[in-house]
């Protein structure tokens, strides 16, 4: 659990005929976030390592992949060879996550495991000690621009009962139609870090927003605690 919410801005709304000047946009963002779709788990294809590459020359903020793919357990160390800092890999596609996390540590990656929307929390009470992130999906994967699911909420609360339970403290994202109408009621409910496509790279000014989504989540964390 963190005191300040963070930010991990999802590429897939970037204009990538100007990757490098979008990423320069959100410099002030903790992570960048890049949404490997395979066409395979999800209907949607987007990019691999080269992008993966391209945004490691390009920054030096943490890179947060998100694999929608079918076949993590074969495919997770082009994305460590790549750059990537952190790796969430679904709990619906990994064959053996235990090994996944594993070897994601010994190459000195975070681990992050990620549920989809009809994918109970529950199944991660074995792996929740072990793991350094839960990413919750608040859309079915696949596109950016969706309406975000209201269940979402009492999710990452069920979530923040379970890792009390068992002891663990990983940090926890959300990822689908986050925005500034949201991001306070998502740190409350429990939420460290919001991933946001649309609401930052579709405004004016993507830095203002993440700063925005950054200051409400903060307070609803600090409200959500003062609850307790
Ligand atoms: C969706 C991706 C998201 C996507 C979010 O499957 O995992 O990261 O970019 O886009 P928005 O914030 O527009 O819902
Ligand atoms: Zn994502």
């Amino acid at each position: 659990m963190l005191d300040t919410a963070k930010v991990s801005p999802s590429i897939l709304s970037a204009d990538f005929l100007h990757l490098g000047e979008e990423l320069d946009r959100v410099a002030c963002a903790d992570y960048i976030h890049v949404d490997v779709m395979d066409g395979h788990f999800v209907p949607n294809l987007s990019y691999g390592t080269t992008i993966v590459e391209a945004v490691r020359r390009a920054t030096d903020l943490p890179i947060d992949v998100h694999m929608m793919v079918s076949n993590p357990d074969d495919t997770i160390d082009w994305y460590a060879d790549a750059g990537a800092d952190l790796i969430t890999v679904h709990y619906e596609a990994a064959t053996d996550l235990s090994r996944i996390i594993d070897r994601l540590h010994d190459r000195g990656l975070a681990a992050g495991v990620v549920l989809n929307p009809a994918t109970p929390v529950y199944v991660l009470e074995d792996v929740l000690t072990r793991i350094d992130l839960v990413l919750i999906m608040s859309v079915n994967p696949g596109f950016g621009g969706q309406g975000f699911i209201e269940e979402t909420y009492e999710k990452l609360r069920r979530l923040k009962r379970l890792c009390h339970e068992v002891g663990a403290d990983p940090l926890i994202q959300v990822d689908g139609g986050v925005g500034t109408a949201n991001a306070r009621k998502l740190g409350e409910a429990g939420a460290d870090v919001l991933v946001a496509g649309s609401a930052v790279f579709r405004a004016e000014d993507p830095g203002q927003v993440v700063n925005e989504l950054r200051e409400l989540a903060t307070e609803g964390i600090r409200s959500g605690r003062a609850a307790l």
